[in-house]
């Protein structure tokens, strides 16, 4: 499927990387890598301004306080994402958003110890250690740089229009990843791209069927924060049983895979299953809240 440029993508210096109508083919990644690739300093991710602070107090967090209530858990990914290192321009945008729109912020954060904790339980038996993929969570929505805040922060449901532009920070974010790393073939320029893809082909941008398990853990991992965490828009949240029915839903569904709800269910028992012995309730017990705007859009144009 053709993937094309609907909005100009500009660097963090205002210099346009990809103009308007532009169709990224591999050929053209290829030139644009090759032809934007420049030398970044890299930084670590725990190193850098208060990031690791930042997370620990998310550790804080309902649900996050019960799934990383265990000091093994949390010593466990604390150390896999103290190898985290990546390029400044990346950092400089976190900064942004942190000062900007900290939800985006927190959610990167966030996103990063989830997924690092659900690949290290589930990765190893599929391939992909849990340490190549660490970095994804900083990275997956970093194309939100490009959507106006006014989109990101708006308080009541978006317009079909600002909607369009929220999606495409899925494309827009494969371009700058692939320009901040020189490189659009990895799996973090591919995270960056397909994160809000759905297994049974009927997410976006490609509407392409994800079967990959370390974009299907980021995309399990984002819905579920999602769900759960506070937006502009949405100030009331989905209560945690009702966030991880939303998940099961999805995966009798076919959207999503079992094996990231599976995880998630097991690290919000209290007593704390294994991933493979945990069952999951198909049952719906949980109610959405009752201002629930979760994928709604406002009627006007
Ligand atoms: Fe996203
Ligand atoms: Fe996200």
């Amino acid at each position: 499927m053709e993937l094309v440029v609907k909005y100009p993508v500009y660097d963090l210096d205002n210099q346009l990387l990809v103009r308007e109508g532009t169709e990224l083919t591999s050929d053209f990644m290829d030139d644009f890598c090759r032809e934007k690739r420049r030398k970044h300093p890299f930084a670590r991710l725990f190193e850098y301004g208060d990031v690791q602070k930042d997370l620990l107090n998310e550790f804080l967090i309902p649900p996050y306080d019960v799934i990383f209530s265990r000091e093994e858990t949390r010593t466990r990914v604390l150390g896999l994402l103290a190898d985290v290192a990546l390029p400044m321009p990346v950092f400089r945008m976190m900064d942004y958003f942190r000062n900007n729109d900290f939800h985006t912020y927190r959610h990167m954060l966030i996103i990063s110890a989830l997924t690092t904790l659900i690949l290290d339980d589930l990765a190893p038996r599929k391939g992909n250690s849990a340490k190549e993929c660490t970095h994804f969570g900083p990275l997956h929505d970093l194309g939100k740089y490009t959507v106006p805040l006014p989109i990101l922060m708006k308080e009541t449901p978006l317009t079909a229009r600002e909607q369009d532009r929220l999606k495409h920070h899925a494309v827009a974010g494969y371009v700058l990843v692939s320009h901040y790393l020189g490189d659009h073939g990895g799996l973090s320029s591919l995270i960056a791209l397909d994160h809000h893809e759905r297994r049974n082909g009927t997410g976006y941008s490609r509407g392409i069927e994800l079967l990959n398990l370390v974009v299907e853990v980021t995309t399990v991992c984002d819905i579920y924060d999602a769900l759960v965490a506070r937006r502009p828009y949405r100030p009331v949240s989905f209560d945690n049983r009702t966030a991880l029915e939303e998940l099961t839903s999805m995966a009798r569904r076919g959207e999503i895979g079992w094996a990231p709800v599976r995880a998630l269910v097991a690290y919000n028992r209290k007593k704390k299953t294994s991933v493979e012995e945990v069952a999951v309730s198909l049952e719906r017990r949980g109610s959405p809240p009752r201002q629930n705007v979760y994928g709604m859009l406002s009627e006007e144009e």
